[in-house]
């Protein structure tokens, strides 16, 4: 895997982002932090993941939080960013295929590392809908979002 992938959490989700990063090593990973088990603030992570995607430095990225549902919320603030809380493989391809997700959040208090990491594949390998021949209107739906 060549792609960039930005990858950050807060506190709460900082020993599934350490595994994930270990056992995909294959990937390209920007990691923005956190990096200590101290109490901080999620929303604060979202920005920053948000900012690297703004930039061009990822196309896609990883959120990690207690549950998936803080940081998907602040994510979302960002225009340019689409954040989908992903608990399984179904739900991690869905939001690709379906809502051109370009951010996956997933719970470190709700799902395992085998799930955590059947997400990431599917929703890395999966493409948007949307790009497809027939795919037009779930390219409609995705422009209402702004
Ligand atoms: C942190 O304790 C926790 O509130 C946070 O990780 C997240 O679950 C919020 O949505």
């Amino acid at each position: 895997m060549t792609e960039k992938v930005a990858i950050a959490s807060d506190h709460a989700g900082l020993p599934l982002k350490t595994v994930l990063k270990e056992m995909r090593s294959d990937i390209e990973w920007i990691d923005l932090g956190t990096h200590t088990p101290d109490s901080v603030d999620y929303p604060d992570y979202a920005s920053a993941l948000a900012d690297c995607i703004g930039k061009g430095e990822a196309k896609r990225g990883v959120l990690i939080c207690g549950t998936g549902i803080g940081i998907s919320m602040a994510a979302n603030r960002h225009k340019h960013i689409r954040a989908g809380v992903c608990h399984d493989v179904t739900t991690a391809r869905l939001t690709r295929l379906d809502n051109d997700a370009n951010v996956m959040c997933i719970g470190a208090r709700i799902i395992g590392l085998n799930v955590a990491l059947d997400c990431l594949e599917a929703f890395l390998k999966t493409d948007f809908a949307g790009d497809q021949p027939d795919g037009e209107r779930h390219k409609n739906r995705v422009g209402k979002f702004s």
